[in-house]
């Protein structure tokens, strides 16, 4: 199912390249390898320190989900960050939110994650999307000047969570 009425590629495909040949690649996921597994088990960390890291099968039931897109950035090669993509359709249109961003910290400030954003902004226009949410705590500094700088403005709107 396509949650857009756009298929979508699902194969491995390299979306972006910026700041000359040996700078960040973003990438499309396509398919759970063990090099996928050990970076997400090195980047989640770096990102939650109460959510475990996705395995195997988790990993799959993502890329299997019509809904998410899941993107790496690749430094000389290496995974050193990760987006993903939700793209949905509900009665007013189709939505789509940035998540789960984070860059390995020995990585940072070599523009991984303004390549995986805008990779992530490209995707969503091209599954339909005519605007893309996120939410980052105050408190992450510079996950906040990203998306400033990047273009996002605040929403003046009440975000609830029930904890279940
Ligand atoms: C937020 C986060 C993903 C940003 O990743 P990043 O790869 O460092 O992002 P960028 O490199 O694109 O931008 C970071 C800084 O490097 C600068 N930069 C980018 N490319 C650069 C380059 N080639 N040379 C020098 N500086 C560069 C940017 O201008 C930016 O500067 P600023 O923070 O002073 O405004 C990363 O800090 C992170 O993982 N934080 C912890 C997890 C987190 O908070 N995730 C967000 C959840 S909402």
């Amino acid at each position: 199912m396509d949650p857009t009425g756009t298929a979508g590629t699902c194969s491995a495909t390299t979306v972006a390249t910026v700041r000359g040949v040996a700078e960040v690649v973003v990438e499309e996921v396509g398919d759970v390898t063990e090099e996928l597994v050990d970076a997400f088990a090195r980047l989640v960390p770096q990102l939650s320190s109460s959510a475990p890291p996705p395995g195997t099968r988790e990993l799959q039931a993502m890329l299997e989900s019509p809904c998410t897109t899941v993107f790496v950035a690749r430094l000389e090669g290496v995974i050193v960050g990760t987006l993903t993509l939700v793209v949905f359709r509900i009665p007013t249109g189709v939505r789509a939110r940035i998540e789960d961003v984070v860059v390995l910290d020995a990585a940072r400030g070599r523009g991984a994650g303004d390549a995986l954003s805008r990779a992530a902004l490209v995707k969503a226009a091209d599954l339909g999307a005519r605007n893309v949410d996120l939410s980052s705590r105050p408190s992450r500094e510079a996950a906040n000047r990203l998306y400033q700088r990047l273009g996002f403005e605040t929403r003046e709107t009440n975000t609830y969570r029930y904890v279940l």
